[in-house]
This record gives C-alpha cells, sequence and structure tokens, in this order.
C-alpha cells in the first residue's frame, strides 16, 4: 500500500516526479495530478495539494479514500513565527493547530467542532525518523544540494532542523504585528503555512497517520513574499527533494 506524499509547492512536484521510478501511472481528477509509482523504493502516491486549508483537506480525502494510501506525509515551506529560526531552516511538525478556527461562543477559540480538540499530533515515530532525515540532508547533503550562490543569496549560513508545532489557517502572514498576536495566542507555534493543520484533521477523523516537514521560507512579515518564486525553484524542492532521499533511502538500508 502505498505512501501518500503532498507537496505544498509544484515546483516540488516537478524535481520529485524526476525520481519516480519508470512505469508510474498518471491519474487526473478534481483539478488535481496523482503520480503513482516508486520514490526509492518506495510505493508512493505524489500529489500537488493545492493551496489552502478546503484544497489540501480535499486532496488528502482523495488520497485517502481513491488511492487507499496508508499515511500521509506533507512537504513544503513556511513562514518562521518564532525569532529564532531562520530562512533555510526546516521544521518538523510535533501539533497541528488551526490559527483561524474561532466558533466563540460555542466553542473555545480554536477549537475544532465536534471534535473536541484544538491541536492534532503528527506521527511520532515517522517525525522522528523526518527530522532524523531533515538533520542528514542538512549536514552531508546540503552543500551538493543548493549552490554557494544560492545559500549566499538567502542568507543560509548554518540550518538547523526543529520538531515544532505548525499552526494553519487560510492567510498568508505578511505583517509582523499579525504574527505578534498569533503568538499571543498560540505560544507554542513555530512555523505558520496555510494547508498541514486541514491535512491533519483528515487524517485524524480517518486514522491515518500524518507528518509535515517544512523548510522556512520567510519571516511571516513585511519581507515575506521577497524573492518566494526563487526560493521555491532553488532552495525548497532541493530541500524536499533531499529530506525524501535521505528518509526513504536510508529506511531502506
Ligand atoms: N507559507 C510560507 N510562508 C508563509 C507565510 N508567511 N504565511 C503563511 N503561509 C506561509
Amino acid at each position: 500500500m502505498p505512501i501518500g506524499i503532498m507537496a505544498a509547492m509544484q515546483e516540488e512536484i516537478d524535481r520529485l516526479l524526476k525520481e519516480l521510478a519508470a512505469g508510474s501511472e498518471v491519474v487526473n481528477d478534481g483539478r488535481r495530478t496523482y503520480h503513482s509509482g516508486h520514490l526509492w523504493g518506495t510505493p508512493v502516491v505524489i500529489v500537488f495539494s493545492r493551496w489552502g486549508k478546503v484544497a489540501a483537506a480535499t486532496t488528502a480525502t482523495d488520497l485517502i479514500s481513491d488511492f487507499c494510501v496508508t499515511e500521509i506525509l506533507f512537504t513544503g515551506v513556511a513562514g518562521a513565527a518564532q525569532p529564532g529560526l531562520k530562512v533555510g531552516d526546516i521544521v518538523v511538525g510535533a501539533r497541528l493547530w488551526q490559527h483561524d478556527m474561532d466558533a466563540r461562543p460555542l466553542f473555545p477559540r480554536h477549537e475544532i467542532p465536534l471534535l473536541g480538540r484544538s491541536s492534532f499530533a503528527s506521527d511520532e515515530k515517522r517525525c522522528d525518523q523526518l527530522l532524523q532525515a531533515a538533520a542528514a540532508f542538512l549536514r552531508d547533503d546540503l552543500p551538493k544540494a543548493v549552490s554557494e550562490s544560492t545559500r549566499a543569496a538567502f542568507n543560509i549560513q548554518s540550518p538547523k532542523a526543529i520538531k515544532g508545532d505548525i499552526a494553519s489557517g487560510d492567510k498568508f502572514f505578511a505583517h509582523r504585528a499579525d504574527r505578534a498576536d498569533l503568538l499571543l495566542r498560540l505560544p507554542t507555534v513555530a512555523a505558520v503555512d496555510m494547508e498541514s493543520a486541514a491535512v491533519a484533521q483528515v487524517c485524524h477523523e480517518y486514522s491515518v497517520p500524518f507528518t509535515v516537514v517544512r523548510t522556512i521560507s520567510d519571516a511571516a512579515d513585511e519581507s515575506a513574499t521577497h524573492d518566494f518564486p526563487l526560493f521555491l525553484r532553488q532552495v525548497a524542492s532541493a530541500y524536499s527533494h533531499g529530506i525524501l532521499e535521505r528518509l526513504f533511502d536510508d529506511s531502506a538500508r
């Protein structure tokens, strides 16, 4: 049974597809393209999540219902919520929060109605494996995967991989005041994106293990969109490719 690999960026998909072993199958459905095959010996279905909570939740549901994936692993980029995180660092999601969920006064702020919880935990074992894979990628593979000039351009000096909470919602953070407000409400959050917690909820409801790894692309402030497309092409796609190679190749050994 395959693992569902969701990527939040088309640039990551393009890079991963070059690794998909010959004989892969393509299915188009609901404006999404599902690629079934093998990545470094592991059976996978790779798909672009599309952006935002609804899009990503729909893609995750399709992976579970139509492609019978046994788990979902999500890659992509995120904005740094904590000041200690820098562009080029990696966050492996520990707990996933929906920062825009607010059904007050029916439920406390951030609580997901009918589920009695405000966050979802990722699969602990896979999360630890991803953290190890990310750390090994940064330690041993980065100089080859991302050129010195690109690393210099994005000021990536000694990047680190951490386990941390991620908050998702239908909002791109581009103002430091919004980031500060988020941290007042959800102080454990390390990074922000627009999809992970929605997919975590789908996986929770279907009892499918979920993990997520995100490369920090910006500081979730006024500079957030600066060089964003270039970062996706030259850095983020190399990161997710390298981390998955480490994860699947090393676990096959
Ligand atoms: N993904 C990458 N950067 C982000 C940001 N600043 N806000 C939300 N999602 C993001």
